[in-house]
């Protein structure tokens, strides 16, 4: 099977991820157990979790002029992400999220920098890449009016999009209606409101380790996830949609693909870091067949 073409617009983020044996009160400094800095961003996880599960994946976004804007990029390359249409903005600095990942839960602070940059403009430039792609996946961590533009100019063209409405927003009925598919997760399935019957069968909403559902004919259907031992849950969505995004674009109904995607985020939890534990997809079909 020739692979599918998969485009990422979205953000690239430095994570500096900070553990600790619980997050800090309001007012109250801890001491925390261990650092790292690890690349992340929801765009840039979702197109290095594509190209494991091998798509060919392009990436479409921006990185600041501070000393991480290189690290980031040549980790998307070193994944195989083709980064051509990743620009460099000078001025400003490149997305970061400040991660506190303890044993209850994680904690996510992101200041956008460059991925506030992703703009109509580079859209245009990179319509081409665009609109050679089986599907397109975007998320909220750019600019609203971008994925807006975006996602109309693949619905003109018959391109499919898969958004992943992530962080929580509110979503104009212009962009529910030109998006193909649309992933939050429970929170911000709440955020998205009361949604008519057409866009209802867009939805798939994840649920963490019990899985996903989707809807058809007005019935929810779900498929159940997997129990497994947790490291890090940073990046699990991203795994999900990734290798959703790979499975819709080789042609698999929704239950197939979100089937494979709900084994791909139970095998990416399993390390810390969002990209370290992204599996291939020889590790999700022998996760799955055993
Ligand atoms: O979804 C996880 C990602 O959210 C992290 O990598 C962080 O960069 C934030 O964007």
């Amino acid at each position: 099977m020739t692979k599918p073409v998969i485009t990422v617009i979205g953000s690239i983020n430095m994570d500096m991820v900070t553990e600790a044996e619980r997050a800090p009160d309001q007012g109250e400094t801890l001491m925390g157990t261990a650092f790292q800095m690890i690349p992340g961003g929801k765009g840039a996880n979702q197109a290095v979790a594509a190209a494991r599960l091998g798509a060919r994946v392009s990436m479409i976004g921006a990185v600041g002029d501070d000393p991480f804007a290189d690290v980031l990029t040549e980790n998307l390359k070193r994944e195989g992400v083709a980064t051509a249409g990743v620009k460099r903005v000078s001025g400003v600095s490149s997305g970061v999220a400040s991660i506190v990942l303890s044993e209850q839960d994680n904690r996510i602070l992101v200041v956008p920098g460059a991925n506030g940059r992703v703009d109509r403009a580079l859209v245009d430039e990179e319509a081409e890449r665009i609109l050679a792609s089986d599907l397109v996946i975007m998320q909220l961590e750019i600019p609203l009016d971008t994925v807006i533009y975006a996602a109309k100019l693949c619905k003109d063209n018959n391109i499919p999009v898969l958004l992943n409405p992530a962080p929580a927003h509110v979503l104009p009925d212009e962009l529910l209606e030109t998006c193909t598919w649309l992933t939050p997760n429970e929170m911000e399935r709440k955020a998205m409101g009361d949604l008519p019957q057409a866009v209802l069968q867009k939805l798939i909403v994840t649920e963490g380790k019990a899985g996903a559902c989707f809807f058809r004919n007005g019935m929810e259907k779900k498929v159940a996830g997997h129990t497994v031992d947790v490291v890090d849950t940073t990046g699990a969505g991203d795994t999900f949609n990734g290798a959703l995004a790979v499975e819709l674009a080789k042609g698999r109904t929704a239950e197939e693909a979100i089937r494979f995607a709900n084994a791909a985020a139970a095998l990416s939890v399993t390390k810390l870091g969002a990209q370290t534990g992204m599996p291939t997809e020889a590790q999700v079909t022998r996760f799955l067949s055993t």
